[in-house]
Order: structure tokens, then C-alpha cells, then sequence
């Protein structure tokens, strides 16, 4: 596993979010059902990522902007997607001149701890009766990946933090109502993913979206606690030459109420 050495949290390889990572816009489309997005609709895709889910929202008809805050990705999506817009933009701190009939978000939103700035920034670009659409990592997601790495971190002495904030049912739920949101449609399933590059699956990941959960690991120490995070998991999630993860999703769908 490979870290530069001015590497950054979330500084995405927009190469390998869409080769080896692929499958997070595939299952991406069940969102997109979800949202069901109707022609000549304003809709705004919170984390578009390299905009292929935002792509398939236009397909329906609807006017879609794709906002993210990571440049790589927006650049990708701008020169695969020439006839969408995409703006740089934070979900805690949403500001659009025009307001939208629905917004969507898949799997981006976890990564985000400070949930109640993102809400009220959702609501606020909503009209009333707009919908909230969208899926994130839900309580348990990738628990057998964060707990193996927690071990081999304490067995070596280094601090553990959860990166990402992953909740149940009830408490999302709970904070859609206090942001003046009516929950339509809220569930929790398990989702085991299939990784791509086979032996490799496990590493890839933790390289593209570990950062946050290997950042008290030194570079020299990386592979090692790599590989005993494998060693800790091949039994139950490698077989027939692949890795699975232990994906939790939360979808659901929210009323914006109120006039
Ligand atoms: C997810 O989509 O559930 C996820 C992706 C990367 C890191 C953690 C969770």
C-alpha cells in the first residue's frame, strides 16, 4: 500500500474511484429509482463524485447540478459530462440563487460527522414539499474492517478514531424530523460488496478510502498492518479469489414540510 508523502484525507484518485472502485455509482442507480427524477424537475446531487449518477438523474429529463468539494472529481466530471453543471461547494454550507424539488446523495453523506449543519443546509435549498433522497453507510457498515484495523492500531500503540459517521434508522431519522424533514421511506439492509482486484481488493480499499482510519500508521508501517488486517478477515471475507466488504446501507426518502 502506497501513501504520498503529502497525502491528504480524502484527496480522491479519480482513476481508481472509477476503475477498481466502480461499483459505489453501479449500486448508486437503486438510488437513483428511489428518486424517481421526472422531467423538467430542479435537482441537486449532493457528492456527485465524477458524475455518472448525475448523469443518469439528467437522463430522466430533470435539470441537475452536481455539487463536491473534492476539485479531482469535478474536474473528471466536468470533461466526462460537458452539458451538466457541476460546482465546487460544501453540503454544511449549501447556497444556490434557485431552489431545488428534490436533492440526492449517495454514499457521500457518512462522510460528513456534522450532520445537522447538512441538513439545514438541505433544507434550506429545498422548496417546501421537496424531497431528500439518498443512501449512506448505515450503523455496523464496514464493522469488520474498522474493528480489524482498531486492533492491529492498539496492538501497536497508536490511537483509534472512527472516521465516518454511520447511523441507525432511529437516528437519522430523528434528525430529518428536526430539520423540518417528513421520513416517507427509511431502511437499513446489509449490502456485502464484492471488491474488485482480487488478492489486492482489501488493500485497494483501505488505499482509497482508509486515509482517515490509517492516518496514525507510519508510511513504513503501512503494509505490515495491511497485512495483518487480511490475515484478521481472510478467513470470513476472501474466497473464490475475491474480497467482500461488509457494506451497511441506510436509504430513505424526506419530506421537506412546511410552506
Ligand atoms: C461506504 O460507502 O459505505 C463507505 C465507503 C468508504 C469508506 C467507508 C464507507
Amino acid at each position: 500500500m502506497t501513501r504520498s508523502p503529502d497525502a491528504q484525507p480524502n484527496q480522491w484518485n479519480t482513476e481508481t474511484y472509477d476503475g477498481s472502485h466502480s461499483f459505489v455509482f453501479e449500486y448508486g442507480e437503486a438510488v437513483v429509482s428511489l428518486l424517481d427524477p421526472q422531467a423538467g424537475e430542479r435537482v441537486l446531487d449532493v457528492g456527485c463524485g465524477t458524475g455518472h449518477l448525475t448523469d443518469a438523474i439528467a437522463d430522466s429529463g430533470a435539470d441537475v447540478v452536481g455539487v463536491d468539494n473534492a476539485e479531482a472529481m469535478l474536474a473528471e466530471a466536468r470533461s466526462a459530462y460537458p452539458d451538466h453543471e457541476f460546482v465546487h461547494g460544501d453540503a454544511r454550507d449549501l447556497a444556490f440563487d434557485e431552489s431545488f424539488d428534490a436533492v440526492f446523495s449517495n454514499a457521500a453523506l457518512h462522510w460528513i460527522p456534522d450532520q445537522d449543519s447538512v441538513l439545514e443546509s438541505v433544507a434550506s435549498v429545498l422548496h417546501p414539499g421537496g424531497r431528500f433522497v439518498a443512501e449512506l453507510g448505515g450503523t455496523g457498515n464496514v464493522s469488520a474492517i474498522v474493528d480489524a484495523v482498531f486492533a492491529e492500531l492498539e496492538r501497536r500503540g497508536y490511537e483509534r478514531s472512527h472516521p465516518w459517521y454511520f447511523p441507525s434508522v432511529g437516528e437519522y431519522a430523528s434528525l430529518l424530523e428536526t430539520h423540518g424533514f417528513e421520513v416517507r421511506y427509511a431502511v437499513l439492509f446489509d449490502r456485502p460488496t464484492e471488491l474488485d482486484d482480487g488478492e489486492d481488493g482489501l488493500a485497494a480499499w483501505l488505499e482509497m478510502f482508509g486515509d482517515s482510519l490509517l492516518a496514525p500508521v507510519p508510511a513504513s508501517e503501512l503494509d505490515d498492518v495491511v497485512a495483518a488486517v487480511e490475515d484478521e478477515l481472510r478467513a470470513e471475507y476472501f474466497a473464490d479469489g475475491a474480497w467482500t466488504a461488509d457494506y451497511r446501507r441506510l436509504r430513505f426518502v424526506a419530506v421537506k414540510t412546511g410552506n
